[in-house]
């Protein structure tokens, strides 16, 4: 196989994956929506609480694949301003109903609307290849401020691997893509952020492994 015709697999490879991340949450986001706690606490709280350590109240936090917004209402109830997004439309339109702004974006193909604080990504760079990964944190790095922050997270294995997995609570498949935590953080300090806080406890529903990041644009 020529490189260009590799090279081409690839792409296309991603752009499935891409498509079928959408498509699975426009075909379940209700599913979704009443599968996860309703209020966030334990790992969750925490990893959200230390992505916000530091942060003055006067800053504003970007949310990438919002969801349900629970999340977004948590970071609002301790004074800070949130620009939720989606690519999902169930999820666009239930903001919609609710009279709360949020943007269309998909991170891996558009420009952020300006200079950024702080991004947030709860479970959404777990849906991508390893090529897609390096994309969002290239397209969030150059968005950031000297110094702005990025939360994220990823499920954890002790050998990288990606799969479509199809989990008890929802009726249809997601591709997942699972990180040696060590790789991750080798990763993110390529994209030239420093993390300063890596926790491995669950932050949700989580039968499997996950690693939560908060890293800082060097
Ligand atoms: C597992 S859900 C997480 C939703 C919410 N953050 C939460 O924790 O409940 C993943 C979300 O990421 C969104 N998403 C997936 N790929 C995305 C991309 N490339 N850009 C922006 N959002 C994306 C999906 O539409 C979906 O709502």
């Amino acid at each position: 196989m020529s490189l260009v015709r590799q090279e081409e697999t690839t792409l296309s490879h991603d752009r499935i994956v891409a498509e079928k991340t959408r498509l699975s949450y426009e075909s379940f986001a209700q599913e979704y929506a009443l599968s996860i706690p309703r209020q966030v606490t334990g790992g969750m709280k925490e990893w959200l609480d230390r992505f916000v350590a530091g942060v003055p109240l006067t800053g504003a936090i970007f949310e990438v694949g919002s969801g349900t917004g629970r999340d977004a209402t948590y970071l609002e109830s301790m004074g800070y301003r949130v620009q939720r997004s989606e690519i999902a439309a169930p999820f666009l339109r239930s903001f919609q109903e609710q009279g709360i702004g949020a943007l269309r974006f998909d991170v891996l193909t558009d420009d952020f609307p300006g200079r950024q604080q702080a991004v947030f990504a709860n479970s959404v760079f777990c849906h991508m290849t390893n090529r897609q990964l390096r994309t969002a944190l290239e397209n969030v790095h150059e968005a950031l401020d000297h110094g702005g922050r990025l939360g994220f997270n990823t499920k954890a294995a002790p050998v990288p691997w990606n799969s479509m997995v199809q989990n008890e609570r929802l009726p249809g498949e997601r591709y997942f893509s699972r990180w040696p935590p060590g790789k991750l953080r080798a990763e993110v300090e390529r994209a030239g952020f420093t993390v300063l806080w890596c926790s491995e406890r669950p932050a949700i529903l989580r039968p499997t492994p996950w690693v939560n990041l908060v890293v800082r644009k060097r």
